[in-house]
């Protein structure tokens, strides 16, 4: 049987973008951001290093500029597929990375 579970299809995510998802579990859960970059994808924590706010400014609505993943709360700048900090008040500490792997055409944890 496999378990693994799909947090969504590849093509629900835009190319050069960002979405929001949720995981479920019985503790509550937590919230991931997946960055799409072609056929690869990364998934990060969605809580910034600098003060543990979420990165969104409206629920998995991202500000995105030439590649770089901007926090809506003071503007620290990571990047999209490396989550590592580049710039703003992070200084130097990047976003909690997930591992995921891509099944089918669906964004799974493994
Ligand atoms: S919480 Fe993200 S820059 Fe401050």
């Amino acid at each position: 049987m496999d378990v693994r579970k799909s947090l969504s299809a590849l093509a629900d995510i835009p190319d050069g973008g960002a979405i929001a998802v949720h995981v479920d579990s019985s503790t509550g859960g937590f919230d991931l951001i997946l960055t799409r970059s072609g056929d690869k994808v990364s998934a990060f924590h969605n809580e910034c290093p600098h003060a543990a706010r979420r990165l969104d400014y409206a629920p998995g609505k991202f500000l995105i500029d030439n590649a770089m993943l901007i926090c809506a709360a003071h503007g620290a700048v990571f990047g999209l597929e490396s989550g590592h900090c580049y710039g703003g008040p992070c200084r130097g500490n990047g976003l909690r990375a997930v591992r995921v792997e891509i099944v089918d055409g669906q964004v799974c944890l493994p």
